[in-house]
């Protein structure tokens, strides 16, 4: 992670689960973060349970909802006066409603467009823009992408969701491809988890108890060992510490046990 020090991260949903996880990875090893989310207090909690490092990294909370275009414009233009831009792009915000393509509900559905498709995207054009007028030429977009990205599950709540995440994967691919088109020396990686023990069931089924849905997670694995948000930040290091020469296209983490559906 040498390279990174002192850098800056965006990780967007950085208020729960996998993207708190992220963000304190990246802390730890020597990266200041920006994490965004609409509920910024709970950011803000994390930082200050991070506290700054010896060598001045930290998390920096800012409130966006990621399906609003000028929120986000707003954390390109707050990193450039703050940091001078961001290096590193991690698109993690991201929800699934209980959505079945033959009875679910058209708000719901476009929701998850605007939070797991068009905001990605949105975000990731920003970045490069900023990332291009700098002049970067090693910055990372970290897309969290889902083994729903890659295969139907037979599940029916999750079956549209499961058409964002194949968005997803045709996403990254694209904008690796345009990255070669460019010359440009930026790399683009697709980290693709499995069950991970956070809110996002609870959330999907509008849980009155979050911290039961939480506790469940493990029933929907054999060994009752879903993954934890520490895992993907480990994934986003790991992927980082690449050398420049490599490029880690797609990462598949899935659990030792298998998922009970
Ligand atoms: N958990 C799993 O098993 C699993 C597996 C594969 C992939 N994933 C993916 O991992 C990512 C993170 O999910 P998670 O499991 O960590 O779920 P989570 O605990 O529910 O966290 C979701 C995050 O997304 C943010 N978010 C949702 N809507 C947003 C909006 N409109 N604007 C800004 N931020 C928004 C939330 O923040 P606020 O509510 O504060 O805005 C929260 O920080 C998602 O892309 C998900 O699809 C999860």
């Amino acid at each position: 992670m040498d390279r990174w020090c002192g850098r800056v991260a965006l990780v967007t949903g950085a208020s729960s689960g996998i993207g708190a996880g992220i963000a304190s990875s990246l802390v730890k090893n020597g990266m200041i973060v920006l994490g965004v989310a609409r509920d910024v207090e709970r950011i803000k909690k994390l930082s200050d349970s991070l506290g700054t490092t010896a060598s001045g990294c930290k998390l920096v909370g800012m409130k966006c909802d990621v399906t609003n275009e000028d929120d986000i414009k707003s954390v390109f233009s707050y990193a450039k006066d703050q940091f001078g831009g961001i290096d590193v792009c991690v698109n993690n915000a991201g929800l699934a409603h209980n959505g079945p393509l033959l009875t679910g509900d058209t708000k719901n559905w476009r929701n998850m467009l605007d939070v797991n498709v068009l905001g990605p995207c949105i975000i990731t054009r920003e970045f490069m823009n900023q990332v291009k007028e700098r002049g970067v030429d090693d910055a990372h977009i970290i897309f969290i992408n889902s083994i729903n990205g890659h295969s139907v599950l037979p599940s029916s709540p999750y079956h549209f969701y499961s058409a964002t995440k194949h968005a997803i994967t045709a996403i990254a691919e694209g904008v690796r491809q345009e990255l070669r088109e460019m010359k440009s020396n930026c790399r683009c990686t697709s980290i693709s988890p499995g069950v991970v023990k956070t809110e996002v069931f609870g959330r999907a089924f509008k849980a009155e108890d979050m911290q039961k849905a939480v506790d469940d997670v493990d029933k929907l694995i054999s060994n009752g060992m879903p993954l934890l948000p520490d895992d993907i930040g480990n994934t986003v290091l790991f992927v980082l510490s690449a050398p420049p020469r490599m490029e880690v296209n797609e990462i598949i983490v899935t659990t030792t046990g298998k998922l009970l559906l």
